[in-house]
C-alpha cells in the first residue's frame, strides 16, 4: 500500500492544479481578501509522525472549526448538563439559520451550528467570565501545539465580525428571549467572535485535533483533555453535524468525523490513526471548503480510513 508521504504530495499537487475552487467567504472583510489558490494539508499520525504539504504552514482563520474546541471546554466544565441547553441532532439547515429556534423553544439543534455555538460560548462566559473564557480556550489549545506561542486570536478579524455579525446578534437575542442566553448578548458574542478568530496553520490545526484521535488524551504530554466518552461524543457530533446541511454528503464522501469553517479549513479525525487538517479557502454552497472536501475524499480512498 502506498505510504502517506507519497499519497499526500500527489493529492496536494492535484488540488493545486484545479481551476474550479469555489467561492471565498466575503461577509467578513478580512476573509474576502484571502488568496483562493492557497492549498495546504497536514496529518499527525498516532505515533506522532507529522506530515505537511503545500501551504500547510500558513496561518488562516479557523472560524467554525473552533466550535469543536469550545464544545470540548464546555463539556469538561459542565458535563452532560450542557445538553439541557443545546441538543445533539443534525439540523439540515444552514450554519446561521434561525428558523428552528422558534418552534424549538430557543434550544439549538446542535453545538456546531452558530446558534448552538453561541449557547456554548454563553456557558463558557458563565463559567469563566468573558476574559477567563478566552484564557481557558488558549490554555486548552496551547499545550497541544509544538509551538504554543503560535496559537493566537486575530483581534482585527473578531472586531470586523462584531461590526457585521447582525445575524449572530439576532440569534443571541432570540435565544435570550427563551432564557437560553444568560449573559449580556454582546458579551457572549464578543467571546464567540474571538473564538471564531483563532488563527492557525494546517499543521497546528492537525496538532490541535490530536486529542480526538486518542480518545481525549493530549499525545504530546499524556495529559487527559476530556474523557473518552466525551471525545466520542464530539466525534459523533462532527460526523452528524460538522458540515451543516452538507453533513450527510460529507459523511458519505469522506466517511470521517469532520468540522469545517468558512475560512476554508476542515479538521477530520480517523480515530486511533490520524488527525488531518486541510485548507482551501474556496467554499461550496453549504459554506464548506470545496477542494478541502475533495482532498479528504481522495485521502480516504487511498488510505482506507473511511470509518464505515
Ligand atoms: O459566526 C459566523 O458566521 C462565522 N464566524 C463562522 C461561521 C462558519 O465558519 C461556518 N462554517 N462553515
Amino acid at each position: 500500500m502506498a505510504m502517506l508521504q507519497d499519497i499526500l504530495p500527489r493529492i496536494v499537487e492535484d488540488m493545486q492544479g484545479i481551476a474550479e475552487r469555489g467561492q471565498v467567504a466575503n461577509y467578513i472583510p478580512p476573509l474576502a481578501c484571502v488568496d483562493p489558490s492557497k492549498f495546504g494539508m497536514a496529518v499527525v499520525e498516532a505515533d506522532g509522525t507529522f506530515h505537511r504539504f503545500g501551504d500547510a504552514d500558513e496561518p488562516f482563520s479557523i472560524q467554525s472549526v473552533s466550535k469543536v474546541f469550545g464544545l470540548t471546554l464546555a463539556l469538561d466544565a459542565v458535563g452532560d448538563s450542557l445538553w439541557q441547553r443545546v441538543r445533539q441532532e443534525p439540523s439540515g439547515s444552514a450554519f446561521n439559520s434561525i428558523i428552528q429556534l422558534e418552534s424549538e423553544h430557543g434550544i439549538p439543534r446542535n453545538p456546531f451550528i452558530n446558534a448552538g455555538a453561541i449557547v456554548v460560548s454563553d456557558i463558557l462566559v458563565s463559567c469563566f467570565g468573558r476574559v477567563g473564557a478566552e484564557n481557558a480556550l488558549l490554555n486548552l489549545l496551547r499545550p497541544l501545539a509544538r509551538d504554543p506561542a503560535s496559537v493566537v486570536i486575530d483581534r482585527v478579524m473578531a472586531q470586523q465580525e462584531a461590526q457585521t455579525g447582525f445575524r449572530n446578534l439576532a440569534l443571541g437575542n432570540y435565544m435570550r428571549n427563551f432564557d437560553n442566553i444568560l449573559n449580556p448578548v454582546e458579551q457572549t458574542l464578543d467571546f464567540y467572535f474571538h473564538q471564531c478568530a483563532l488563527t492557525m496553520s494546517c499543521g497546528q490545526l492537525a496538532e490541535m485535533g490530536a486529542y480526538l484521535m486518542t480518545g481525549g488524551i493530549n499525545p504530546r504530554t499524556g495529559e487527559r483533555v476530556m474523557s473518552t466518552r466525551q471525545a466520542q461524543t464530539v466525534l459523533a457530533l462532527m460526523m452528524m453535524c460538522g458540515h451543516y446541511d452538507g453533513s450527510g454528503a460529507f459523511a458519505i464522501r469522506v466517511g470521517l468525523p469532520g468540522k469545517s469553517g468558512v475560512g476554508g479549513g476542515i479538521l477530520a479525525i480517523t480515530p486511533g490513526v490520524a488527525s488531518v487538517a486541510v485548507w482551501s479557502p474556496g467554499l461550496n454552497a453549504q459554506g464548506n471548503s470545496l477542494l478541502g472536501t475533495l482532498a479528504l475524499e481522495r485521502l480516504v480512498q487511498a488510505t482506507g480510513w473511511n470509518v464505515f
